[in-house]
């Protein structure tokens, strides 16, 4: 159990002894230390409700509690009961949480089903910086997620069945330059893309051809549907590169086209439901009317009052769209692989997209718990959209090598010793850290400026940082000259330094799960910058190896070990490593 679950069921004890009823009593670690570690104003909340006196219910339970030594409690202000914990339970803990190996953090998923849908880039377009966010939040966010016990399954949505492929399609059988395709697939489809795409903006001919061969694969045209293959193929390779590089993995690729035999089914099944109807040609979902117009996805509010907002599954044409496969997307995770919930992992602009689409799939009868986990945009240091000098979309592969090639550059300034093969190692272990820290240290809704300087700064909130302070602690068991067992060292801990490393390693139990409340992964990453910052203040305050008589070393030792424990395992769970030496 961490703190804050003892605290709390010796709390609901007491209050059961005196009210006669076992009642919910929140705990909450103290946003002000010097009014305790936690807090509770569950006194102050009862009190109302039974028309006593706070203070004086607070009391009666004070009374009554029994903490077993745990904690010194006192009432405060109108009826808080405060808690302050005592040095030795702290040690005892600590000590405990060095022999755990999940570092005292509960499981709270308990097996629960979870399908994040995440990264999903266009095939034959290149991944940019935006795809990025949606790769490393899910990654982080899947990774904690299997880490408190739910049971997740990642699946890479990609779009393998736009309307880029006319485009594709045209320009494969126009100006493919077949070495160059097998030099370098991804810039070779991304130029074929690009060429015709402008193209077709001038003339609208080679538009029409464009829509002729979509129209041909659709159809199921053989010549255009081995195109799409080997164009699919060798994207997906393409990505895979990336996705090794960024140690991001997936159980699925289920794509938009795995999907493509299922539409015609839903929409007569959705039309068949009274779920959809035609309007114009074309089959629509309409409001359910049973929400206010201001919840509704389907009604949208326009200068002269509410109007329907409809979304289209199938158009006068014939076509499918994007919202048809994410249906036919949900029934298959709910039916194939008995979801309990979804989290989609992708950018703000689609949030009414997936309104629609979760509001949608209650009428159906698909029961989960859907999620859309947004997120903002990526500035340039000039605050607008990210961009190359050119105007293009900034690609991820760029990112990636300019991250580890300036984290080469300082790694080969700072430290000079490291030889060839572990300085290249450790500047790809730290450049791609930083882009990741960068991404997961902000509220996933901010658009936040992307800054070299900022993320690789090893004095400033970064990954670089983080790993430093990391090496810092390994570095201090490389210079001890004989083995050291953590497990069995008995903490002591006195200074406030060592009380408040050890006060925030335990907080890793208490704060972990509260990282899925709202699908932020910031939370963790300002606590390790926050558990970085009192290791080093302990470092300072409290010497270790000359630390006086071997109580206290091995004692201090145990904490260092423990740090670096948490630091690690904590970045490890944002998809960030740490290096031995930088
Ligand atoms: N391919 C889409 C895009 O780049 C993202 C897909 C997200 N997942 C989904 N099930 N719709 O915008």
């Amino acid at each position: 159990m961490t703190l804050l679950q003892e605290i709390e069921s010796a709390l609901a004890d007491a209050f059961e002894k005196v009210l006669g009823e076992r009642v919910p009593t929140p705990v909450v670690p103290s946003a002000d230390l010097r009014f305790g570690d936690y807090q509770s104003n569950v006194a102050m909340a009862l009190a109302k409700k039974r028309k006593t006196n706070p203070r004086a219910l607070a009391q009666e339970v004070i009374e009554v509690l029994n903490l077993d030594g745990l904690a010194g409690t006192e009432i405060a202000g109108p009826g808080f009961i405060n808690f302050r914990i005592e040095p030795g339970t702290f040690a005892r803990k600590a000590g405990e949480q060095l022999r755990d190996d999940r570092l005292g953090v509960p499981d709270c998923g308990h097996g629960r089903r979870v399908v994040v849908d995440f990264s999903a880039p266009n095939v034959a377009k290149p991944m940019h910086v935006g795809h990025i966010r949606s790769t490393i939040l899910g990654d982080s966010l899947s990774r904690i997620a299997d880490f408190l016990g739910y049971e997740v399954i990642r699946d890479n949505h990609i779009g393998d069945w736009g309307t880029q492929f006319g485009m594709i399609l045209h320009g494969w059988k126009t100006i493919l330059d077949e070495s160059a395709l097998e030099a370098d697939p991804v810039p070779e489809l991304l130029r074929v893309y690009r060429e015709v795409n402008s193209r077709a903006k001038e003339d609208p001919a080679v538009l029409d051809t464009c829509r002729s061969e979509l129209v041909g694969l659709q159809a199921g045209d053989e010549e255009n549907l081995a195109i799409w293959r080997r164009c699919v193929d060798l994207s997906k390779e393409g990505l895979q590169r990336i996705y090794d590089r960024l140690d991001v993995s997936f159980d699925h690729w289920l794509g938009e086209s795995f999907y493509n035999e299922r539409l015609p089914g839903l929409v007569d099944e959705f039309i068949d439901k009274g779920l959809a109807r035609e309007d114009g040609g074309a089959i629509c979902v309409f409001s359910g009317g049973e929400l206010p117009d201001d919840q509704d996805p389907f009604r949208i509010h326009k200068e002269d009052g509410w109007k329907d907002n409809p979304a289209i599954i199938r158009k006068a044409d014939g076509g499918f769209l994007y919202a048809t496969t994410d249906l036919a997307t949900v029934e298959y995770r709910i039916d194939e692989w008995k979801a309990d919930e979804i989290w989609y992992v992708v950018g703000a602009p689609q949030q009414l997209h997936f309104r629609q689409i979760f509001d949608a799939c209650r009428r159906w009868g698909k029961k989960a718990d859907f999620h859309h986990i947004a997120f903002g945009s990526i500035l340039g240091e000039d605050r607008k959209l990210m961009k190359t000098r050119s105007g293009d979309n900034v690609q991820l592969v760029d990112v990636l090598d300019e991250a580890v090639e300036r984290a080469a550059a300082a790694i080969a300034e700072k430290n000079p010793d490291l030889g060839g093969d572990e300085a290249r190692e450790v500047a790809e272990i730290v450049g791609i850290g930083a882009v990741k820290f960068a991404e997961l240290s902000q509220h996933r809704m901010t658009d936040y400026v992307f800054s070299w300087d900022r993320m690789l700064s090893l004095q400033g909130d970064t990954a670089p940082y983080l790993q430093y302070s990391y090496v810092r602690i390994r570095s201090i068991f490389r210079k001890l000259d004989q083995d050291f067992d953590a497990s069995s060292v008995k903490l002591v801990l006195e200074a406030p330094e060592e009380i408040h490393l050890s006060r925030l390693a335990l907080r890793y139990g208490e704060l972990l799960p509260t990282v899925l409340d709202d699908h932020r992964p910031n939370l963790l990453a300002n606590y390790l910058l926050e558990l970085a910052r009192a290791f080093h203040s302990f470092f300072e305050a409290c010497p270790v190896l000359k630390a006086e008589g071997v109580e206290s070393r091995d004692s201090r030792l145990a904490l260092c070990e423990l740090a670096s424990r948490v630091l690690s395992h904590g970045l490890g769970l944002l998809g960030i490593r740490c290096p031995q030496r930088m």
